[in-house]
């Protein structure tokens, strides 16, 4: 399995970015290179809401509980401060 994963934004004019397996999404996505936008990156303040389509690992509880707190119905909503790549993605951002 490639170290390398496509982490793309359907729907947008950001072109895809390339990071390596396990590289955390607050570390990597900007202002200028994604449509996500980040506050706490810590998991508390809901800022980076968005959809996850593809095989990453699933939420933890604390990740979980503040799902259910923004009332993120779509089973793919993640925070994205909190998302460890391992495989090719797309994102989409929700409105939280
Ligand atoms: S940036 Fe605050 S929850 Fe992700």
């Amino acid at each position: 399995m490639s170290d390398l994963c496509k982490i793309s934004f359907p729907g947008t004019d950001y072109p895809p970015l390339t990071l390596q397996r396990h590289q955390n999404l607050s570390e990597h996505l900007t202002i200028q290179n994604s449509p996500v936008l980040f506050g706490c990156r810590t998991g508390i303040c809901g800022t980076c809401l968005v959809e996850v389509n593809g095989e990453i690992p699933p939420p933890q509880p604390d990740e979980q509980e503040m799902l259910e707190t923004l009332g993120a119905h779509n089973p793919h909503a993640r925070l994205a401060c909190q998302v460890s790549i391992t495989d090719n993605v797309e994102i989409r951002r929700l409105e939280g």
